[in-house]
């Protein structure tokens, strides 16, 4: 059966993983495929929802009926987030964000020259999880947040922990390594509430843990 339940409702969704540019040509990134952001995007947009989708360099298809953003660094992905979140009713962060990037790139392609390679400095990038719930918070709005959190041990502590430092309402966690979550066709995750909840989501299609999330979303929107 189709649910309507998020007809009238607008969300934001990331996908994929940026890229953080070394030269022209070169770059630091993550193997993330994109794959459940957009299966996050096309289950919102079945359920009725108004759809933007911010994907950081996926080569999926584009998903039908829902508005698409290309983004390569995480400048520009906190850049389109902070635009795209004004007036949402849930953002979801499930673009891999890298954590840092080259304080400079280069003009041009960086060249061997037989001496020692020249070493890439790096600085922090904005944590935009953290940034959109202060945001949410300066404006004083309802609004659901979403995030992702990849880890590879003690899943369940590591996740509360991060999901009080971030603020944000629910934090999906999977448990990575191994070949799990990163590029596979499946997910599996325990989805954190900021009301203490923890629900279970069994492996399954990607599609499925999409479903999930939104039940847990409509559970917390505003009548
Ligand atoms: O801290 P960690 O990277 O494990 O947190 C993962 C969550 O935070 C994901 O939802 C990711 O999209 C988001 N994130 C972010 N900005 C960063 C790093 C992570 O929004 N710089």
């Amino acid at each position: 059966a189709t649910r309507s339940d998020l007809a009238g409702r607008r969300v934001v969704v990331s996908a994929g993983g940026t890229r953080e540019a070394i030269d022209p040509v070169r770059f630091l990134g993550n193997h993330s495929s994109g794959r459940q952001g957009y299966a996050l995007a096309r289950t919102a947009a079945a359920r009725g929802a108004d759809v933007t989708l911010v994907a950081a360099n996926v080569s999926l298809p584009d998903p039908a009926g829902v508005r698409l953003v290309r983004v390569e660094s995480a400048v520009e992905l906190a850049e389109a987030m902070e635009t795209e979140r004004a007036g949402a009713d849930a953002v979801v962060m499930s673009a891999a964000v890298a954590d840092f990037r080259p304080v400079t790139s280069a003009a041009s392609k960086i060249k061997k020259s037989g001496d020692a390679p020249a070493p890439i400095e790096l600085v922090e990038n904005p944590d935009i999880l953290a940034g959109l719930v202060a945001s949410r918070a300066r404006e004083h709005t309802e609004q659901t947040i979403v995030g992702f959190a990849a880890e590879t041990d003690d899943v369940i502590a590591n996740g509360r922990a991060k999901l009080a430092r971030k603020g944000c309402d629910l934090l999906v966690v999977n448990q990575v390594g191994g070949g799990r979550a990163f590029g596979t066709e499946d997910n599996q995750a325990t989805v954190l509430g900021s009301d203490g909840s923890a629900v279970d989501i069994p492996t399954g299609p990607k599609e499925d843990l999409a479903d999930r999330v939104w039940d847990l979303v409509v559970e917390r929107l505003p009548g």
